[in-house]
């Protein structure tokens, strides 16, 4: 859904104090999160370069968007705000994607996601753009299976959201899950309406779309406008939540 409008990467401050959270690597608080050296520091070398540990400041990392969920199947899956470190797993991640899956999360054909959209996707700013990872712990490695993002309009209280889940993990309900977390932390930052686009033909997102209570518009070109506005309801945090 996003092709190219994104929010300009953040700066992190390094100076905020911090306050301890659930998950692994990162420590966030009110209005300041310190965050660990993630994934990235235990990378192997390439080329001889060690990868340098990052450390981060974020003013805004939103830890209560962090949460392990359970899909349908019984997995257990981690959903939280992405760091800028999880740019490999990124990588991993849309490079396992299907030339067609990868087709509809970006509305063209898309190889490989450029260095560009992979900074854009990973340095966000928690105001204009909030965006969530679902990750595992398998083999003693992280790996995403998902994410789910929103970009906040010119108008603001709008915002228009893009997803995609791993083929090995579709039709568990982490797409729905992933989106409820996404309306919960939109409508709690004041946005209003959740707009998107998507392919007239895929059948999927239509269905995940409808369910979740969007309106489709009619088709246009091959490319449908879907959108909801959020209510109350929405404000309330997703229930301790499976799918
Ligand atoms: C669209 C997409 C994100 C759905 O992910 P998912 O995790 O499989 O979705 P969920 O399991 O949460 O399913 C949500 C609903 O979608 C529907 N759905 C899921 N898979 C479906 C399928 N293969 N056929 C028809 N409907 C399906 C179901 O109605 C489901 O509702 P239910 O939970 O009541 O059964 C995933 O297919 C995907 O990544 N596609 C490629 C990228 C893309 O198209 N992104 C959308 C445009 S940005």
């Amino acid at each position: 859904m996003h092709r190219t409008r994104f929010p300009q990467p953040v700066q992190f401050d390094r100076k905020k104090r911090s306050a301890h959270c659930d998950v692994p690597g990162v420590q966030s608080g009110r209005g300041g999160g310190y965050v660990k050296p993630g994934p990235l520091a235990r990378l192997p070398r390439r080329d001889g370069i060690k990868p340098h540990a990052m450390t981060y400041w974020s003013h805004r990392y939103p830890a209560e968007l962090i949460d392990v969920v359970q899909l349908t199947g019984g997995e257990r899956v981690v959903i939280r705000p992405v760091l800028p470190q999880d740019q490999e797993l990124l990588v991993r991640f849309f490079h396992e994607l299907s030339p067609a899956a990868r087709c509809r999360r970006f509305m063209h054909p898309v190889n490989e996601p450029s260095l560009k959209i992979l900074r854009q996707f990973t340095q966000v700013d928690y105001v204009t753009h909030v965006a969530l990872i679902a990750e595992i712990f398998a083999d003693g490695r992280e790996t995403v299976i998902g994410e789910a993002r929103y970009v906040r309009t010119v108008e603001q209280s709008s915002a228009e959201v893009s997803l995609s889940v791993a083929e090995r993990w579709q039709r568990k309900g982490l797409a729905k899950l992933m989106l409820s977390k996404l309306e919960y932390g939109a409508a709690a930052g004041g946005v209003r309406r959740i707009i998107g686009e998507t392919f007239a033909d895929n059948e999927k997102m239509m269905s995940l779309a409808r369910r979740a209570g969007f309106v489709i518009s009619d088709c246009v070109r091959g490319v449908v406008r879907l959108e909801k506005t959020l209510t109350m309801q929405d404000h309330k945090r997703p229930c301790e939540a499976s799918a």
